[in-house]
């Protein structure tokens, strides 16, 4: 990672109005959160048609349950990284106006973020697979949570492949990216729609943006300032820029 381009991404941040952050899971990654793509990447070692979507959990239920099961304890055995605290500061520090999440972990949170969205939903939150009922889990299930209201199968509120993100979410966020006049992306490979053309939005409204990432993304092509190297370093780094 070059000084210059730590420098060059603190005066941005410096010089915006109205800053907004977009994370992926590689800002989870030093929490030892794995990625989804990429070497140790979850959709690498498993299949994504058989674990994140409607119709795999209603083949088979106990299969899928056991994953998120599986994850929900890895991550509530995780604590936030620098690059997390960094971005709760900068929130703290009316640096940061919002902050957009792709995670579904709740590390953002706990390091304080607060004007936060997660357009992928909450993966400690629960849903009925039938009504409109709603929960959340205090602690990982081995058990199929049953609704209390109709007895269908509660299921994780996170979006699947195959469905739409929330349209009350949809609206907070372009309400935030149409305000913004710089975006950082911080972590994300940009193919996920719609998440990955949100940096778009902000850069046709003539806004700039900054890419913090280990490597280039299907995003680095539209960025104005490339920061490479982890985010846990580099977040702090750019903060001791700033004036
Ligand atoms: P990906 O796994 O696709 O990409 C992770 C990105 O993080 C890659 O570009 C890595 O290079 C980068 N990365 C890894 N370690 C890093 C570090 N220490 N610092 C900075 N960058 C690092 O994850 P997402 O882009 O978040 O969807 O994936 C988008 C969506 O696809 C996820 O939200 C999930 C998945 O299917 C749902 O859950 C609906």
């Amino acid at each position: 990672m070059d000084e210059l381009s730590i420098q060059l991404a603190a005066k941005m941040i410096d010089d915006s109005e109205y800053l907004v952050a977009l994370t992926g899971a590689g800002i989870s990654r030093e929490s030892n959160i794995p990625t989804f793509r990429g070497e140790d990447g979850l959709w690498r070692n498993y299949n994504a048609m058989e674990l994140a979507t409607p119709e795999a959990y209603a083949n088979d239920p106990e299969l899928v349950w056991e994953w998120y099961t599986w994850r929900h304890g890895l991550i509530r055995d995780c604590t936030p990284n620098p690059a997390h605290m960094t971005i709760a500061k900068w929130e703290k520090d009316g640096v940061l106006k919002h902050l957009i999440t792709q995670n579904v972990d709740d590390l953002h949170y706990r390091a304080g973020s607060r004007k936060l969205t997660h357009v992928h939903g909450d993966i400690f939150g629960l849903k009925c697979t039938r009504c409109g009922y709603k929960s959340r889990l205090n602690e990982p299930s081995e058990d199929i949570p049953e609704c209390p209201e109709c007895y269908a199968n509660l299921r994780p509120d996170v979006v699947w492949f195959g469905e739409s993100l929330d349209a009350q979410v949809m609206n907070t966020v372009y309400d935030q990216l149409e305000r913004a006049d710089t975006i950082i992306v911080i972590g994300t490979s940009g193919i996920v729609q719609p998440a990955a053309s949100f940096p778009l939005v902000v850069k046709n409204q003539g806004g700039s943006m900054i890419e913090i990432n280990v490597e280039r993304t299907a995003l680095s092509n539209m960025a104005d300032m490339l920061v490479s190297g982890k985010a846990g370093e580099v977040l702090p780094l750019i903060d001791q820029h700033l004036l």
